[in-house]
């Protein structure tokens, strides 16, 4: 497994709720459990947060598949046209807010950099600016592509927001610096930009060569290009152009920031449909952290994702809220008010009146494949709670797949999440359309996380026609 660099620099300032202790871990075998020492040594640091199983609160999730009329959703065709709506609509209003829907009328594209022989002749290497407006100056993004050389068609490609600048995820010259605004800068520049110090800095989360080997192109954009990380009332990033209030104000469904993120990914999206050497019906969205919490609501949004995962994004990502365990709604949005909508803080305290829960996100990419994995030490994130989520979203997937003309039926014996109890330590269930994993170590994305999620890209994504 791969040395988490990206911790050293980034978690410390950015994941102040994630705590971690020395100690056993929970158990290999059958069944994870979480290490009651690690839960007492975070519930000393932080008594205001649940970190033991027998402390969650009797709750009862909202019903995916019971319809706001009473009616109970009985075929693949009224989930479709109906139910996955009022899904959408929840989640839109209550909990992410409302983006800008479709592309920008003025959105155009630069490939400003092209090398076919990139990481000495393996890869070819883009670099393309997205210009949101006809304004040149901002706000714009940058989309970082890595495709392999080897390939003999458009090749399926992972599509992932970066913590630290395009630059930090690979120690290649050739990638552009970023000029974004970036949390603390780099050690002694101290002006929240990135310097030379940084490149290459988080390429333990960003195994390139691995995945390139493996037939897939990586595609990467640092997430502050689209919205600078912290609470500024919404004046800058995206927002600042597509918010058109003439007092200024904003409603309560306001997208927040990761609304603004996701769109960003969208709007890559928009990019693959123009590039030939990308196979825009095989794209793989992904995301660690918050930027999973994005990747699961930028799946749920956009159908042309063919695939969706989730590491380690635990509230307001893959983790129920209701259990109140480890981070809570209420401690979310007063640790980043400017994550959510506005609307989403009227559950502080109150998550058994949200309308929806995080399982319904799950549900909202059935029938694509979905993966979620957690972190044996990331007792924040709660993954029990990620995979409860997945657990309470397999009845939509199943709905699904059996209704669904050409597709095939689930074939006898293969896992199916529904039916599971958490697997344990290192145990990937990856057979069925919701794959999960709990990985020992802490917080991070590892290269444990990526082959698996390659190894299910591979088994779910080849039907859609293999090219390499
Ligand atoms: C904080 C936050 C989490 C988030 C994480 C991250 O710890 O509480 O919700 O997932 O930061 O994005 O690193």
């Amino acid at each position: 497994m791969a040395k988490n660099r990206l911790l050293i620099p980034l978690l410390a300032i950015m994941t102040a709720g994630y705590l971690r202790a020395e100690g056993p871990t929970g158990s290999e075998g059958s069944g994870w459990e979480a290490s009651r020492k690690l839960a007492e040594e975070l519930a000393k640091r932080q008594p205001e947060i649940n970190y033991f199983e027998e402390k969650v609160p009797k709750y009862t999730l909202p019903d995916p598949l019971l319809m706001s009329n009473g009616h109970r959703v009985g075929d693949a065709r009224t989930w479709q046209t109906k139910r996955r709506a009022e899904i959408l609509e929840l989640f839109l209003a209550n909990v992410y807010g409302r983006a800008p829907v479709g592309r920008p009328q003025i959105m155009t594209f630069e490939v400003f950099e092209l090398d076919r022989k990139a990481l000495g002749g393996i890869a070819t290497r883009k670099q393309v600016t997205v210009y949101f407006t006809e304004n040149k100056e901002g706000p714009s993004m940058d989309i970082l592509i890595y495709l392999p050389n080897a390939a003999k068609a458009a090749v399926p490609t992972m599509l992932i927001l970066n913590f630290g600048g395009n630059h930090a995820i690979h120690a290649d010259p050739s990638i552009k610096l970023s000029k974004s605004w970036m949390r603390g800068g780099d050690k002694g520049a101290g002006d929240n930009r990135a310097t030379e110090q940084s490149r290459g800095r988080d390429y333990s989360s960003y195994p390139v060569e691995k995945i390139l080997k493996r037939g897939y192109g990586l595609a990467t954009i640092y997430y502050g290009d689209l919205d600078p990380d912290f609470a500024d009332g919404f004046k800058n990033g995206v927002h600042a152009v597509f918010d058109k209030s003439a007092d200024g104000s904003r409603p309560g469904d306001a997208w927040g920031s990761i609304g603004a993120w996701a769109w960003g990914l969208s709007r890559a999206m928009d990019y693959f449909e123009t590039d030939s050497d990308i196979d825009c019906n095989r794209i793989v969205v992904l995301g660690h952290s918050r930027l999973g919490k994005t990747a699961l609501w930028a799946g749920a949004q956009d159908e042309r994702f063919a695939m969706v995962v989730s590491n380690d994004s635990g509230c307001g990502g893959a983790a129920l809220s209701r259990r109140q365990f480890g981070e809570t709604v209420e401690r979310i949005n007063k640790s980043f008010p400017h994550w959510f909508c506005e609307n989403f803080k009227k559950y502080n305290g109150r998550e058994d009146d949200l309308p929806v829960d995080q399982h319904m996100l799950i549900a909202l990419i059935a029938p694509r494949p979905v993966y979620v994995a957690s972190a044996d030490e990331d007792l924040w994130a709660d993954p029990r709670g990620e995979f409860l989520a997945c657990k309470n979203a397999a009845g939509v997937y199943r709905l699904l797949d059996v209704n669904q003309p050409g597709r095939p039926r689930l074939p006898a014996g293969r896992f199916d999440v529904e039916t599971l109890e958490m697997p344990g330590l290192n145990q990937p269930i990856q057979q069925g359309k919701i794959g999960y994993h709990i990985r020992s170590g802490s917080h991070a994305l590892t290269e444990y996380d990526w082959e698996r999620y390659m190894d299910f890209a591979d088994l779910h994504l080849s039907s859609r026609g293999k090219n390499f």
